[in-house]
């Protein structure tokens, strides 16, 4: 029985987005989407870290034959959460959702060198730079032979009771062969892949697709929505409720960002428009929230094969002043879109026109997608 263990739960810092890394999008499904699909062709039993609060959206985006579990604080607490998940299992491969596109060959060579003994394997490749010592104030003062130096990767293999032991006493450190060589246990080196590389930043990002070659194609698409302020209606905007602020007019919530959002998407598939496809005819989605239209619009998107890359969205409009609620409005539109990438900005127009008048809100939305 093999088990594996994929390592999700970071905060991608260093990458800088929103959400969290293994989130984000690349080609055509999520980084932790990619890095799942390759290691179920090997693993009979998966279990997922999860970043604290995003237990539940990881769960729906793997499925429910994954075990998803929160994570901890470091890689390691996160790879411990994840071993106390594991029930019987003769082999454990340790992987990175950041290393989204490791081969399922190369998968296929760590389980075989453990299944021919070894009990702690790590996928390496070589260091192509000059290496050197540098002190903190920017003097060099040594070189460093790179011969028999290797960069480390993962999917990382270890039989189920070395990956126990090496972690009973709460050891920290960035990989698990480390932990493993510190304990005093044999680490067998193989051949590791570029492919694999660990995405950090969004120039990994982009290095990354490369790999994915040209089997995907991206289409763009602007939505526009507008309605009039109205005396003794709710406002909702941006998938949030604004107390104190004049709602708007119309048959659903009056949520001309979300409205214009869907539209973009709706723009972006070729897929018809709000009207077509939430109007009258369908009378179950008079008075829906924006909220609810998105994460509609993202299921018809979603099974026509497409999925979101970006989406930003303008609310053009005297009130109300967005700016401080932008990242709790990001964080809402973002969640109806199964943790797709957002942005929100706001302007006025000078007193010129419907809104700059005073008369009511608008939005103009884009959308990036990818068809699969
Ligand atoms: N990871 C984890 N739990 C943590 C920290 C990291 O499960 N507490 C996971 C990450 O999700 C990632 C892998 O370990 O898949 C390698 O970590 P790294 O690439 O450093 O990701 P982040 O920690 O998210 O990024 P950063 O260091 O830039 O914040
Ligand atoms: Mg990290």
């Amino acid at each position: 029985m093999i088990a594996a263990i994929i390592a999700a739960a970071g905060s991608g810092e260093r990458f800088g987005a929103a959400i969290p890394k293994a989130l984000i999008q690349l080609g055509d499904r999520t980084l932790l989407e990619h890095a799942v699909a390759a290691i179920s062709a090997v693993a009979d039993q998966i279990v997922v870290t999860a970043p604290a609060g995003y237990e539940k959206q990881i769960q729906s985006l793997v499925g429910d034959d994954i075990t998803v579990v929160a994570g901890g604080k470091t890689r390691s607490d996160s790879v411990r959460a994840g071993l106390a998940a594991i029930k019987g299992a003769d082999f454990v491969l340790v992987h990175d959702a950041a290393r989204s596109l490791a081969s399922v060959d190369l998968i296929k060579r760590v389980a075989a060198q453990l299944q021919s003994g070894d009990v702690a394997v790590v996928p390496v490749l070589p260091v192509v730079d000059t290496l050197q010592k540098v002190t903190a104030d920017g003097a060099v003062v040594a070189a460093v032979d790179r011969n028999a130096l290797r960069r480390v990767q993962t999917p990382q293999g270890f039989t189920y009771s070395v990956l126990k032991e090496i972690h009973q006493n709460a050891a920290d450190a960035t990989d698990d062969s480390t932990l493993a060589l510190s304990a005093g246990y044999a680490v067998k080196a193989i051949t590791g892949e570029e492919r694999a590389l660990k995405i950090t930043t969004p120039s990994d990002l982009a290095t990354a697709l490369t790999f994915l070659g040209n089997a995907t194609t991206f289409s763009t698409g602007v939505g526009v929505d507008a309605h009039a302020f109205g005396e003794g209606r709710e406002l909702w905007l941006a998938g949030l409720h604004w107390p104190n602020e004049i709602g708007v007019e119309g048959h659903s919530d009056g949520d001309v960002a979300a409205h214009a959002i869907c539209d973009a998407l709706f723009a972006a598939t070729g897929l018809g428009d709000l009207g077509s496809n939430f109007g009258t005819s369908r009378p179950e989605y008079q008075g829906a929230s924006g909220v609810a239209l998105l994460k509609e619009t993202l299921e018809i998107i979603t099974k026509a094969g497409y999925a979101i890359t970006h989406v930003s969205v303008q609310i053009i409009g005297n009130r109300p002043r967005i700016g401080a609620r932008r990242s709790e409005a990001i964080a809402t539109l973002s969640a109806a879109l199964g943790g797709a990438d957002v942005a929100i900005l706001a302007t006025t127009t000078d007193g010129m026109g419907l809104t700059g008048e005073g008369k009511g809100i608008a939005a103009i939305a884009s959308a990036l997608v990818i068809k699969r």
